[in-house]
């Protein structure tokens, strides 16, 4: 990736903004529009995350976050409140990044959407031209969710408002870099004043702003998503396959991805299927989406039973080596996060994986660079040990099961570390290693759809 001179970027029309939620979107949101010159407040009702940012720290992992932050406190452009009231009254745009986790169906949770809506609402100044913006990934129609919410709360008072969408599509761990040099914005409205607006926020960027209407906006992100998730079930069917008919499952990503159309990204097959914050749900919920209007989406209906299976497939094949009874088995396990760069690990598959394997009996030895404390808190300590450096893993342990992608993985010493193993076997779910040189260092070595010559 290119170095930013984030210094020299800067709008040509500063704004106040209000940013709802200071997640893993929110947050960095906030860090980079303040970065740019505009003064921005952020609000969260997680008084605990509000204090921690305002002193300069921050409750998540991302690249450049804490400096921003720290250089805007500093200048006065930047404070984060529980105080709807400091954030919503005056401002030009709010953006709202609260969560949209799943429900028990599937679909899309709104009511944290819905909570928002109405609290700007009860503190949008009477007069003054807003334009509230989800930024969260959100089903079609929640604009007209959004402004009935706003209205709720502004209880008959002469708030000025109009609704627009602006999806999102950094990705975590590298979410300041991808706000500067992302392939396109997407803002979506009914009303042109209000993306003229929203435009004027984005328009110093060397990028594509892609204006069209909201429906089509708030469907632009589901579909972008569920799509990456289809290439990426399809390589892991193609991965199965090749298992079979003896093929090399990397080879053929890059001999298909080498064609223009196709394109290389998101062809890394994964053994464990896709997981984290985002695609699961999402894929659901536009799955949910069509059911309700009548659709049946058959595509991501097998996307998300391939991706289920995916993980036992895995599962199946620590057991036929070892057998289903596991008690008297240590695994090492290198990874809990669900991509890697991030401290972040919901929903991630190696969590899944961890859950299940000591459902077998299995001890563990978990390691993760970033994500451990997250691992623990969602894990427990029953049948696990965390530990603090990755030679631990290989300690003494009767398997090494790689569950996250982290560049360095790929550069361990797995020769030497094998030798520290009871037995010298590697899982590896993410296809870090090359199996011919794993051959060569005498590993016993799996990992599914890989070729050894
Ligand atoms: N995480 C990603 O990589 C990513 C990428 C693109 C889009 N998105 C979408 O962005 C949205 C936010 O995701 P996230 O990962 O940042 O979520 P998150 O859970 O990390 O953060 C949400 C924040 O909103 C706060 N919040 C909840 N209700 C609130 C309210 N009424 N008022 C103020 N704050 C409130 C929570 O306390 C929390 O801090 C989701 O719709 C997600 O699908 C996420």
């Amino acid at each position: 990736m290119e170095n930013i001179n984030f210094d020299e970027i800067k709008t040509k029309n500063p704004k106040k903004i209000a940013v709802i939620g200071t997640g893993y979107v929110g947050l960095p949101s906030a860090a980079v529009f303040a970065k740019w010159g505009n003064n921005v407040t952020a609000v969260d009702v997680d008084i605990a995350k509000v204090e921690m940012i305002n002193s300069g720290k921050m409750p998540i992992y991302e690249e450049n976050v804490e400096e921003f932050i720290q250089e805007a406190l500093a200048n006065k452009n930047f404070i984060a409140t529980t105080d709807y009231a400091l954030a919503v009254k005056d401002a030009d745009v709010v953006f709202i990044a609260v969560g949209t986790p799943s429900t028990e169906i599937g679909t899309a949770d709104m009511k944290y959407i819905d909570e928002a809506a109405f609290s700007i609402g009860q503190n949008l100044s009477e007069g003054k031209y807003t334009v509230v913006v989800t930024k969260s990934t959100v089903p079609v129609g929640t604009n007209k969710r959004v402004t009935a919410g706003v209205l709720k709360g502004a209880n008959g008072r002469a708030v000025n408002f109009d609704v627009a969408s602006n999806p999102e599509f950094l990705r975590e761990g590298y979410a300041v870099y991808d706000s500067y040099n992302g392939e396109r914005v997407v803002i979506g409205s009914d009303s042109e004043k209000a993306l003229d607006v929203l435009s004027q926020i984005f328009e110093h960027l060397d990028t594509v702003i892609f204006r069209t209407d909201v429906s089509s906006s708030e469907l632009i992100k589901y579909a972008a998503n569920t799509f990456l998730t289809t290439k990426i079930t399809f390589i892991n069917e193609i991965a199965n396959l090749c298992e079979r008919v003896g093929a090399d499952v990397k080879s053929v990503a890059e001999g298909i991805g080498l064609d223009a159309r196709i394109g290389k990204r998101f062809l890394n097959p994964t053994e464990i299927g896709f997981g984290g914050p985002c695609f699961p749900k999402d894929v659901n919920a536009l799955y949910q989406l069509g059911l309700e209007n009548n659709y049946e989406f058959q595509i991501l209906g097998s996307v998300i039973n391939v991706n289920k299976q995916q993980m036992f497939r895995f599962i199946e094949r620590v057991t036929q080596r070892f057998g289903s009874n596991l008690e008297n088995i240590t695994l090492g396990v290198l990874g809990t996060a669900f991509k890697d760069n991030t401290d972040d690990a919901r929903h991630s598959g190696a969590i899944d994986v961890i859950r299940q394997l000591r459902g077998f009996g299995a001890q563990l030895k978990v390691y993760d660079p970033m994500a451990l404390a997250t691992a623990k808190q969602m894990l427990g300590e029953q049948n696990i040990e965390y530990v603090d450096s990755y030679e631990n893993v290989f300690d003494k342990t009767d398997a090494v099961i790689i569950l996250t992608e982290w560049k360095q993985f790929k550069d361990y010493d797995y020769e030497n570390l094998v030798k520290n193993m009871n037995n010298p076997v590697i899982f590896d779910a993410r296809y870090m290693l090359d199996p011919n040189k794993a051959k060569q260092s005498g590993i016993e070595y799996y990992s599914r759809g890989r070729k050894v010559l």
